[in-house]
């Protein structure tokens, strides 16, 4: 059986990160959900069209990690047809042998509910708000207050809002180097494989 890795939690927490490395060390596929997100965003037209053709090169647009893109990733992501229209993909890839980690916002609620491991990374909003400014630069207020819009939006949207799945294992990152991060996500997979 394959062993799916769900890691959720706000913009910039370091969820990528960590498991882009959880995925090398054990050998496991990796699935950046938000990708899918931003390119229904970036694709623009009717959102719900544009989650049932997504294609391969929409998802390698080199546009996808702007601060714009965020938002309007974020935007379509409230619509409910737009996340049906993208979860049978996500739940087949993290079926894959030997395994599969996929980070976003409802892995562990609601498109993995019964992974593995679950793990809810965090920080807070000014650590990520710089690390995200560190990565697009401009102005270090407004990339703030585009992180707090996005995950205020996220958080009490209707369906598939982001918070913690009841059997995550928290890990805060604001006062971690990104080596004690991922050591610590990697002890907590050790200890379920
Ligand atoms: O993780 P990333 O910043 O790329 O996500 C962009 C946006 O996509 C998020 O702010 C969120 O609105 C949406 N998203 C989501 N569910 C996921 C992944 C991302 O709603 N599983």
């Amino acid at each position: 059986m394959s062993f799916t890795v769900a890691i959720d939690g706000p913009a910039a927490a370091g969820k990528g990160t960590i498991s882009r490395a959880l995925a090398a060390a054990f050998g496991f596929a990796h699935l950046d959900t938000g990708l899918l997100y931003r390119a229904v965003g970036a694709k623009g037209g009717d959102p719900v069209q544009a989650a049932l053709s997504l294609t391969p090169q929409d998802l390698a647009r080199d546009d996808l990690r702007s601060l714009a893109a965020g938002q309007a990733a974020s935007r379509v992501a409230v619509i409910p047809e737009v996340r049906a229209a993208l979860t049978a993909f996500q739940r087949r890839f993290a079926t894959q042998e030997p395994g599969a980690v996929l980070d976003g916002r409802d892995i562990g609620t609601v498109i993995c509910p019964d992974a593995r491991v679950k793990l809810y990374v965090t920080a807070s909003p000014a650590v990520r708000a710089h690390r995200r400014w560190l990565e697009v630069g401009g102005d270090a207020a407004q990339v703030l207050a585009e992180v707090i819009e996005r995950d205020q939006r996220d958080m009490t949207r209707a369906e598939a809002p982001l918070r913690p799945a009841a059997d995550a294992v928290v890990i805060d990152t604001s006062d971690l180097t990104i080596d004690q991060a991922i050591a610590l996500a990697t002890q907590v997979i050790r200890q379920r494989l």
